[in-house]
């Protein structure tokens, strides 16, 4: 099985990148790879039609680099941070990527798919929106009916941003209260994710 770990997190610090590596690391397979978007430019799919006839984006940027690659993985683990989560779910560096996918889906599907494995990071328990949309894309456009999904909580922006305590729209006050006080022991870290990192590492293992 050819597995391929994409992570949309554009900071390179989040707990997307680390749980998706995990799910990796602990896998029974060993034809697998990682591929931080954040390290790519792929920008949305621009409506061209021009891969209508061919199934292959002409569009010039690093989605070439990872098309061939997208075609050929049998199991994908797609790791996500939620943005605006309640509005969008996902994050804009992820939707790019999978607009590009567009090109995989005319007269039939050009993909190998077997399994999707979701891993969301959502800061304020905005999960389903990114739950209910990625399912949607991968089983309505893209065929793919046997999909995962781990759900760890991040930090949303409030907390990390030094007015949380304060800030007349802090999200951060309207989940712990009035009175917050920003300190290490409320911080959503992984490894009070016990159950989370288990799941990662197991997933695939067996
Ligand atoms: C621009 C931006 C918007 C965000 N919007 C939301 C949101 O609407 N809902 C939510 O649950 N988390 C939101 N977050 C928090 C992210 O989900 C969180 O930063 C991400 O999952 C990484 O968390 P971590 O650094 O703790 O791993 C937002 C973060 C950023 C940077």
């Amino acid at each position: 099985m050819r597995v391929l770990g994409i992570s949309g997190d554009p900071t390179g610090k989040s707990k997307v990148d680390t749980l998706v590596k995990t799910v990796l690391e602990n896998s029974k397979y060993t034809d697998t790879e990682f591929i931080s978007l954040r390290e790519l430019n792929i920008g949305p799919c621009k409506g061209c039609f021009s891969c209508i006839k061919t199934n292959h984006c002409t569009v010039q940027d690093d989605w070439n680099s990872v098309e061939s690659k997208v075609k050929e993985a049998e199991i994908l683990i797609l790791g996500v941070p939620t943005y605006y989560g309640a509005a969008f779910g996902i994050n804009a560096l992820t939707h790019s990527f999978l607009e590009r996918w567009f090109s995989l889906r005319h007269k039939g599907i050009k993909l190998n798919l077997k399994k999707v494995i979701l891993i969301i990071v959502s800061g304020g328990e905005h999960e389903n929106t990114a739950i209910t949309n990625l399912k949607t894309f991968f089983e309505i456009y893209h065929g793919v009916t046997d999909i995962e999904v781990i759900v760890s909580r991040g930090s949303i922006p409030c907390l990390v941003c030094g007015e949380g305590e304060s800030c007349p729209i802090s999200f951060a006050i309207e989940m712990y209260g009035e009175g917050l006080k920003i300190t290490p022991d409320i911080m959503p870290s992984l490894e009070k994710q016990n159950d989370v990192i288990e799941k990662s590492k197991l997933i695939l293992s067996k």
